[in-house]
């Protein structure tokens, strides 16, 4: 009898900080990773660690997905090597801080494709391949930033809502069938998150290790009807809370005070 291929899982972000550790995760549990972010030799070192600790083959994408062919780009070679995909977590994603008049057009625009329509096409172009799959999964990096708008990093935080409002809505699409459909929203992390963002002045909420964010998304998708959506931590899921009820001019006075200068 054919020996059953290995499930194949798709990280996007993964030569860094929650992908990374994602991917780890995903090869502990006897999947195969399509590695995909823009740095080669981090996705190259982190494809020979899988191999040697868990026996996992890597295929590794070396994609921009603020190119508008990155996601289609992504889904060619998953096809060109014959996978069909099981997991897919979106993980790539930068913030910018600032007043919004001052941003660099170029940066909002590569923010918005990175963050929101990448993660949108990938989720679109790979979900065929979830739903045939007897284990899919799907995981959308949004943010605890995505639960109230942000002033000082207003687009960020509008693309991270979005995340949330999209993958809530697939996890609806999706109710009662085998695919889990998960958005996945960390407070701050020490990752390279701050570095590319420049400040870590958005450093607001309960700090978390990447790993106890992981194993929080993990612990939620084995559940036996998980969720649409997580918050990490018990401090970060109250105040999530709380912005969404307080009166609107109120929560922005918060947001502002906690990060405006
Ligand atoms: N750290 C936090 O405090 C925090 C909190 C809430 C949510 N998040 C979210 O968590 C996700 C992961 O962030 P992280 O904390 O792990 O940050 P990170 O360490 O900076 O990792 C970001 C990843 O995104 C990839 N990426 C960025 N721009 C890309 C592009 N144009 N094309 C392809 N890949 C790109 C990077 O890879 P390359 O540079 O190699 O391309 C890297 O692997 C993000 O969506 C972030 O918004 C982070």
């Amino acid at each position: 009898m054919a020996a059953h291929p290995r499930p194949v899982a798709v990280v996007t972000g993964a030569s860094s900080g929650i992908g990374t550790e994602f991917a780890r995760r995903f090869a502990a549990r006897g999947y195969d990773l399509v590695l995909v972010a823009r740095r080669r030799d981090r996705l190259d070192a982190l494809a020979d660690e899988l191999a040697t600790s868990h026996a996992a083959t890597s295929t590794v994408v070396v994609a921009d997905l603020a190119d508008p062919d990155g996601p289609a780009q992504v889904a060619r070679e998953v096809a060109a090597h014959g996978l069909l995909v099981d997991a897919l977590v979106n993980s790539a994603g930068f913030g910018t801080y600032g007043p919004f008049v001052d941003e660099d057009p170029a940066r909002v625009a590569a923010e918005i494709q990175v963050n929101v329509t990448a993660l949108t096409l990938l989720s679109r172009l790979l979900l065929p391949d979830l739903v045939a799959s007897r284990r899919g999964i799907l995981v959308n990096v949004a943010s605890t930033a995505g639960y109230q708008p942000g002033p000082w990093f207003a687009v960020y935080a509008a693309t991270k809502a979005y995340v949330l409002s999209l993958t809530e809505a697939l996890w609806a699409e999706h109710r009662g069938s085998r695919l889990r459909v998960l958005a996945l929203s960390p407070g701050p992390a020490e990752t390279e998150f701050f570095d590319a963002a420049g400040t870590d002045r958005f450093r607001i909420g309960q700090v978390m290790t990447v790993p106890q964010i992981v194993d929080v998304a993990f612990r939620t998708l084995d559940r036996r009807t998980p969720p649409p959506s997580v918050i990490t931590g018990l401090r970060n899921r109250v105040t999530a809370g709380a912005a969404r009820l307080a009166p609107t001019r109120l929560t922005l006075r918060v947001a502002s005070r906690l990060a405006g200068d």
